[in-house]
């Protein structure tokens, strides 16, 4: 069964990369010259979910529950989407309340918390990864003042990669590091622990401190959808240009009542490839590389039941958590973290009621099972008026 199991998915890998390379040399020679990947990507995905079909109906092994639904395709390119101006860029307020001294007490029972759901069985393989390359590479390390930062996308982790670069001593101030170059992790001299060796590696983790922040799961992957599919203020086309596409090719419903126009990635196709536990949406996160950390969980970012955290702030309570992790860390005075009105980082319950009116029940149940672990790990509640 295994080795059944393993042949067929060589190959759909091997059929894969062929239709692939194929439809890549066939765009060349018809035109002749480079064109946009988007109609190949989109072809692949239709392809892939012919083998993928081909494969259920062979051998029924993968169960599809989107299996009867059909791709569209297009060759235009898709409209620029609107750039949306930051409210938070010209509303910031200079600086954050003082350390409250309740604040302690508050991260210790959140790591209690946590300690003990990691503990326990019946959510065991949901809260155990392994401490591999790719959570090396999400941590980030400040070793003049020994911490180490785990980068969880779509919680205010620019402004914290910020205040590292800062306490690396690259740049005096938080307001002075440049926006180009916080992510730009050649220039920075901000660290990925995946770049040390396993003796340094563990040494950090044995002795530095280390935090993360998180948020309510359901509220980033909104978040992320806004701000890779509807907004992208940073203006990063590969969202809107190869995974869209790609998503739309693989889980929109109409198949032929749909006209090729381009239109936008809806939220409900964006869930439905969250909660696809089969091969497809392992093929489509093999092609999306590492973008996929902006909606991975939280476990699968920085491993939090393997890795001892000395701190978890709560952007939902960030006014508090972010002086307060400032001075667990003993930086505290050296570094500030810019200041904001603290109602931008509230949880807004209308808003993931509109995102989720349109999703099915079933759906979201199948969501919350998928990110289940960050939920219980962090005390977020269960979303009973989405799931009830
Ligand atoms: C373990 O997790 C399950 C599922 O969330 C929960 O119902 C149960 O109360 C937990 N047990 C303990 C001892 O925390
Ligand atoms: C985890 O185990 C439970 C039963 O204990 C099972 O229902 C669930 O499908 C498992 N999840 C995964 C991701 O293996
Ligand atoms: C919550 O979200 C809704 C819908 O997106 C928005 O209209 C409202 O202003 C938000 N509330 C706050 C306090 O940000």
């Amino acid at each position: 069964m295994r080795h059944h199991w393993l042949l067929l998915r060589i190959c759909h890998w091997a059929l894969l990369i062929l239709v692939f390379v194929g439809t890549l040399s066939f765009f060349r020679l018809v035109d002749g010259k480079k064109k946009s990947l988007l109609p190949v990507v989109v072809t692949a995905a239709r392809w892939e979910r012919w083998f993928a079909h081909c494969d259920v109906m062979c051998v029924c092994l993968f169960p599809t529950d989107y299996g009867d639904r059909g791709v569209q395709s297009w060759t235009g390119p898709r409209p620029k989407p609107v750039k949306a101006s930051d409210p938070k860029a010209h509303v910031f307020q200079p600086t954050l309340p003082p350390l409250d001294p309740e604040w302690h007490s508050v991260n210790e029972k959140r790591i209690e918390l946590l300690t003990s759901m990691c503990r326990n069985s019946s959510i065991n393989n949901l809260t155990h990864v392994s401490i591999s390359k790719f959570v090396l590479d999400r941590i980030f390390v400040c070793d003049k003042h020994k911490i180490l930062f785990c980068q969880t996308p779509k919680v205010g982790n620019t402004q914290w990669k910020k205040v590292l670069i800062v306490l690396n001593g690259k740049f005096p101030t938080v307001d002075d590091v440049p926006e180009k170059l916080v992510h730009d992790h050649s220039g920075n001299g901000l660290h990925r622990l995946s770049s040390l060796t396993p003796q340094e590696i563990s040494h950090r983790l044995n002795t530095y401190f280390k935090f993360l922040i998180v948020r309510d799961p359901f509220e980033r992957l909104i978040s992320a959808f806004k701000d890779k599919f509807e907004q992208n203020p940073r203006d990063e086309p590969w969202y809107n240009e190869d995974i869209a596409p790609m998503i739309i090719g693989t889980y929109r419903k109409s198949y032929w009542d749909g006209v090729l126009t381009p239109s936008e990635l809806h939220f409900e196709e964006f869930v439905h490839y969250l909660v696809d536990v089969g091969v497809r949406r392992r093929i489509l996160d093999q092609l999306f590389t590492n973008r996929i950390i902006h909606w991975m969980t939280y476990t699968e970012l920085c491993a939090p039941c393997e890795i001892q955290y000395s701190a978890v702030g709560h952007h939902e309570t960030l006014e508090k958590d972010a002086p307060y992790i400032l001075h667990a860390a003993g930086v505290e005075g050296l570094v500030s973290y810019p200041g904001f009105p603290p109602d931008i980082t509230r949880y807004n319950r209308t808003k993931v009621e509109q995102y989720f009116s349109g999703i099915s029940k079933q759906d979201i149940r199948r969501l919350f099972a998928r990110y289940q672990s960050d939920f219980h790990l962090f005390g977020y509640p269960r979303p009973d008026f989405l799931l009830n």
